[in-house]
């Protein structure tokens, strides 16, 4: 137990080599990908679930205090479809924004050039295609925001 938990620490703290921002006490599940990490910042006390992807090369911030459950995907990427060929036309990248206090259920997709406003909660396998503002309970694909946080 002890050696596993010292086992996953070293593991994050090699894996977070490269990010261009880190904060403290961020946990990661492992496996999980992050492409492009030196485009990628991760607050501190942030967590990350198993089987998440993230394509970083277009830029994507992840705040302090983010929960993001496990299989979800955050793309700053995308191909442009109207070149002949898509696997040889060029990159589309968009940055992507996921606030402070987040909150990603299982399966989420983030697309290119998101912003999740400060607090929100996005539903499990929902796909956020635009900007939700802070505070909001977001579901479905696309996303819609169904409500807000009340404190
Ligand atoms: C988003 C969420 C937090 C909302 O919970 P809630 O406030 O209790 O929501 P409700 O159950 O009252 O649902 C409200 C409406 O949204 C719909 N809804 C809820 N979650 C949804 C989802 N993920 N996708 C699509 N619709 C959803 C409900 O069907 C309901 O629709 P209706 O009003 O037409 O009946 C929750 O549904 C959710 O997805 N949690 C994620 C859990 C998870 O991923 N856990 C594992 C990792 S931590």
């Amino acid at each position: 137990m002890i050696l596993n938990r010292l086992f996953r620490k070293i593991r994050t703290s090699i894996f977070l080599h490269g990010l261009k921002e880190k904060g403290k006490y961020i946990s990661l599940f492992f496996p999980l990908t992050i492409e492009g990490k030196s485009n990628v910042s991760i607050g501190s006390n942030t967590g990350i679930g198993s089987y998440v992807h993230i394509w970083g090369g277009g830029g994507v911030k992840i705040g302090s205090n983010v929960l993001i459950a496990a299989h979800c995907c955050i793309t700053s990427l995308g191909h442009n479809y109207h070149s002949s060929k898509i696997r040889e036309g060029s990159m589309i990248s968009k940055s992507v924004s996921i606030e402070d206090d987040v909150w990603l259920g299982y399966n989420v997709t983030v697309l290119p050039g998101v912003t999740i406003g400060k607090g929100s909660v996005i539903g499990a396998g929902s796909v956020v295609c635009s900007d939700i503002p802070p505070y909001s309970i977001a579901v479905g694909n696309p996303a819609k925001v169904i409500k807000r946080r009340i404190m």
